[in-house]
C-alpha cells in the first residue's frame, strides 16, 4: 500500500487523455488499491488515475457515508445520459475550490471490474455526478474548465500562490 501524490491544477499533466487498459493485471489491481488509500486519506469521494499521473482509464468512487462502498471502473464509458442537474463540485486536484457545474441527472455506465469482467450501472445523484466528474479527468478535463474564464484565472492564481507558500 502506498499513498500517491495527487497532481494539482493547473498542472498540464491533468490535461493528458488516458489510454484504455488492455488487460486487468495485478499491477492494475495494486494501483486501484493505492488510489483507494490515497482517496480515503485525502479525504475524497472519487479519484481518477490521471490525478496520480497514471494516464490509463481507471477511476474509483466511494460516495457512501461509511466509506465502505468502493467502486472501481476500468475503461468506463457513458452509454446514455438523461436530464440536467446543477450541483456543487470540488476536486482533490483543485483543493479548497467548490463551484456549481451542470451535469446529466442520470447516466448509464459500462466498465470492467477488477477481475476484467464487464458490468453496467445506472447512476444518479451524487454517484452519477462523481462518475461523470472522474470520467472527465480521463479525457483530460478538470471541472474548473466549465467555469468562466475569470473564475479560472482566479483559481489558477490562488492555487499557484498556495503552492508557493507550501514549498
Ligand atoms: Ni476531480
Amino acid at each position: 500500500m502506498a499513498l500517491l501524490k495527487i497532481l494539482h491544477y493547473p498542472d498540464k499533466r491533468l490535461y493528458t487523455v488516458a489510454r484504455p487498459i488492455n488487460q486487468v493485471t495485478d499491477e492494475i489491481r495494486q494501483l486501484a488499491s493505492d488510489m483507494a488509500e490515497t482517496m480515503y486519506a485525502a479525504p475524497g469521494i472519487g479519484l481518477a488515475a490521471t490525478q496520480v499521473d497514471r494516464h490509463i482509464q481507471m477511476i474509483i468512487v466511494d460516495v457512501s457515508e461509511k466509506r465502505d462502498d468502493l467502486r472501481v471502473f476500468i475503461n468506463p464509458e457513458i452509454l446514455a445520459s438523461e436530464g440536467e442537474a446543477l450541483g456543487e463540485e470540488g476536486c482533490l486536484s483543485v483543493p479548497g475550490i467548490y463551484d456549481k457545474v451542470m451535469r446529466a441527472e442520470r447516466v448509464r455506465v459500462r466498465a470492467l471490474d477488477l477481475q476484467g469482467e464487464p458490468f453496467e450501472l445506472e447512476a444518479s445523484g451524487l454517484l452519477g455526478v462523481c462518475i461523470q466528474h472522474e470520467i472527465d479527468h480521463l479525457m483530460g478535463h478538470v471541472f474548473v474548465d466549465y467555469l468562466s474564464r475569470l473564475k479560472q484565472e482566479r483559481i489558477k492564481h490562488k492555487l499557484k500562490k498556495q503552492q508557493r507558500e507550501t514549498m
